[in-house]
């Protein structure tokens, strides 16, 4: 499929996402069917007590990057593919009214959701802007921590997201990510067809290869830590209604898909 298409594809799913969150449904919105494995039970209820329920049934990501590292007060945050917002309210709360988050999306149904969450949280540090995480529409050297939940796997050109990433943070700024990636080697029609399970994966990195684009877009420390590794049973109903024969996948894929933090750092002296 081309590039453009898988773009126009990911903006009308995540839109679509987006108008139904609030609606009632079976399961409320999801990106990889029903009750997946791969969005659930992310935030402790300490952490989304406070947020509105509108940017908690809206969380698409897999992974909580505000749980990676410590933000600090009046420091700049941006979040990679913001979604409803849930990882922007979080660290609007840790960097304080000294800090500022912005949230970049270039889905607008996700970006009139974030806002009216940011609304209904009274956050003043948070700013939702519209745009691609391929050309981020932010200066150089500007962002102190960049975040993102499930999203750079999305992208069909993730060098120049990594290099626009490296561009817009400070000098010694961090980077860290929730991601779906890919463990060892997964065949191609295996992986076309799990694809179809996570849409949510749909260009998913092998390990290794994470850590060579990172280090060739220029970070350095950077460390891929898979930490939910997915079994075919987690994926079964959702398979089965895809028309898959399941039981022929799943030597293939057992284990193979996983969730992983991703860290890295700007080094100092660029
Ligand atoms: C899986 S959802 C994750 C949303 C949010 N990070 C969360 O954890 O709930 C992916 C989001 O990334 C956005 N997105 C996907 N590809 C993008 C791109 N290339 N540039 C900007 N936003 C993108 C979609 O519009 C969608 O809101």
């Amino acid at each position: 499929m081309p590039d453009a298409h898988i773009h126009d594809a990911v903006r009308e799913k995540y839109g679509a996402i987006a108008r139904s969150v609030g609606k009632t449904g079976c399961c409320g919105p999801v990106a990889c069917g029903c009750g997946d494995a791969i969005n659930s039970n992310l935030y402790s209820e300490r952490e989304t007590q406070d947020l509105p329920a509108d940017a908690v049934a809206a969380s698409l990501g897999c992974g909580n990057p505000t749980a990676l590292l410590a933000l600090e007060p009046g420091q700049t945050v941006l979040d990679l593919g913001s979604g409803g917002g849930i990882d922007v309210l979080l660290s609007a709360k840790r960097v304080g009214p000294t800090g500022k988050v912005y949230g970049l999306d270039m889905t607008d149904e996700m970006l009139a959701l974030a806002r009216e969450n940011q609304r209904k949280a009274g956050a003043t540090n948070v700013e939702f802007l519209q745009g691609t995480i391929e050309a981020i529409p932010l200066p150089d050297r500007s962002v102190d921590v960049i975040i993102s939940n499930c999203v750079i796997n999305l992208s069909t050109d993730k060098d120049a997201v990594l290099r626009e990433a490296f561009r817009v943070l400070k000098p010694g700024g961090r980077l860290a990510v929730s991601d779906v990636i890919v463990r060892g080697r997964v065949p191609a029609d295996v992986r076309r067809s799990m694809e179809l399970w996570v849409g949510c994966i749909a260009g998913a990195l092998e390990e290794g290869e994470y850590t060579s684009k990172l280090q060739a877009a220029g970070f350095s420390g950077v460390e891929v830590e898979p930490w939910r590794i997915y079994q075919v049973e987690d994926a079964r109903s959702f398979l089965t209604q895809s028309g898959l024969d399941v039981d022929r996948l799943a030597p293939e894929v057992e284990g193979r898909i996983a969730s992983a933090f991703i860290r890295a750092r700007k080094p100092e002296a660029v």
